[in-house]
């Protein structure tokens, strides 16, 4: 028997509960680690105008989409546009958040060991703390069991709803997240040495921009805000007639930005002040924060909390990502949501289990060039999402009657939409061709710088 659809209970739970899916450790963890990779200033500016030009657009576009079908991604693709292949882009949808589970639950299991870790304390020695965490992503146990924990704890609340479960824990945490890391970037910023990072993150140097830095720059903004793989979809699918979805989507976004520069706050000026090197990639934020922690008074109970709500920020994250595979699951194969859960978490364990073991055991073996690990995250970053993007676009540009847009974005006369038209050329031309031209020239087809 299938059960009648849960829904988020007011317009506020909805922007906390997408906030929460939008907020995690693509802030925290991914941020900061791609601007020192790309370069600093330059790849900020990139990504700020993705957001507003290109993703803003993208989120409306998923809202209309979830909140009009009150469907799963797969299903609403079919009930959109029956008799076509337009149903192809749920299933891109499902195998990009599969994707990014793989190695995302990976790194929210790594927080967990932090945490625990934290009781101890930290070393104040940056090689140490390197070698540190080095042999912890290395092990082949450990990792694992952490990775399999947060899964766990993830599927237990999806298995318990979008209202009790998802809405609730993300009225509590994402509050305190934000004190936390707020905290924390104005202690980073009295270090002795912060100012250089103050201005990597701040002065750009547009020579360092190339074509991969701007697809890098794309990936993270889709990314940062859960875009172009129909996780706003299905929680849009959750969202009651009279909730103005452009609201939600321009607040979603101004937060969802507001973490990202006060994590890059928070860790850069620290990366300079501690002489780490700020391209040193995945490791960054589990190198810097365990330093900044050791030095602080009482840093052994703030390094706890802070470990502890970012493991509860990928929780919200990884619950968004499990919802859209579960979802699908439930309603396209009339399973229940157990079962459904059940299948989705069963097939990460596999693939999280193995993309944990290319950081040690499995290091040598590579698809394309890189290890599972990184293979996950840059094939969901990179591809899918900008493909899934590119393609949700097209879908509401052309192939969706523009009173139906206009129906949802004023959510049936409700609300007010302005730039309607503004709004309409972005979706219809804009959006698809930056993203067109963003993805041939990265792949080498046709050549930007
Ligand atoms: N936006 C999340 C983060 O930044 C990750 C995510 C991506 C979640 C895609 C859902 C869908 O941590």
């Amino acid at each position: 028997m299938q059960q009648p659809r849960d829904h988020f209970s007011s317009q506020f739970g909805v922007f906390l509960a997408v906030v929460g899916s939008a907020v995690g450790l693509g802030n925290f963890w991914r941020f900061p680690y791609m601007v020192g990779t790309h370069g600093g200033a330059a790849y900020i500016i990139l990504y700020l105008v993705f957001v507003v030009a290109l993703c803003l657009p993208i989120m409306f576009s998923e809202f209309i989409i979830g909140r009009r079908t009150q469907s799963n991604v797969f299903g609403a693709f079919k009930k959109l546009a029956p008799g076509t292949g337009w149903w192809g882009i749920g299933l891109l949808s499902v195998a990009a958040s599969i994707a990014i589970l793989s190695f995302y639950c990976v790194v929210g299991g790594w927080t967990i060991e932090y945490m625990i870790q934290s009781v101890v304390g930290f070393s104040s020695d940056v090689g140490v703390l390197g070698h540190n965490f080095s042999s912890f992503v290395e092990s082949p146990v450990r990792p694992i069991l952490w990775h399999l924990l947060l899964l766990g704890m993830s599927a237990v609340i999806v298995v318990g709803g979008i209202r009790n479960g998802i809405e609730k824990a993300c009225k509590i945490v994402m509050p305190f997240l934000l004190l936390m890391v707020i905290f924390l970037a104005i202690r980073v910023l009295f270090l002795p040495g912060a100012g250089e990072g103050v201005i990597f993150l701040f002065k750009p140097d547009f020579s360092k921009i190339t074509a991969e830095t701007v697809l890098a720059a794309l990936g993270q903004s889709f990314f940062s805000l859960s875009l172009g793989m129909g996780c706003i979809i299905t929680y849009a699918s959750y969202v009651k007639k009279e909730a103005n979805i452009v609201k939600v989507s321009v607040y979603t976004s101004f937060a969802d930005v507001g973490f990202s520069i006060l994590c890059g706050l928070a860790i850069m000026p620290a990366v300079f002040a501690f002489g780490i090197l700020p391209s040193e990639g995945p490791s960054l934020a589990f190198i810097t924060l365990p330093n900044i922690f050791a030095q602080l008074p009482f840093g052994n109970a703030i390094a706890f909390i802070f470990f502890a709500g970012l493991t509860v920020a990928a929780l919200t994250s990884v619950i968004s990502l499990i919802e859209v595979v579960a979802a699908y699951f439930t309603e396209e194969l009339k399973l229940t949501r157990r079962t459904a859960v059940i299948i989705t978490a069963s097939i990460i364990v596999v693939t999280g289990s193995l993309s944990s073991l290319s950081m040690g055991a499995l290091k040598g073996f590579t698809i394309f060039g890189k290890g599972i690990f990184d293979m996950f995250d840059y094939l969901a970053s990179n591809i899918l999402l900008p493909l899934g993007g590119l393609s949700i676009v097209i879908f509401v540009g052309w192939v969706l009657n523009k009173s139906v847009v206009k129906d949802e974005l004023s959510s049936e006369g409700r609300h007010r939409v302005p730039f309607f038209k503004w709004t309409m050329f972005v979706i219809k031309f804009i959006a698809p061709i930056a993203i067109t031209i963003i993805f041939l020239s990265a792949l080498g087809l046709i050549k930007l710088f």
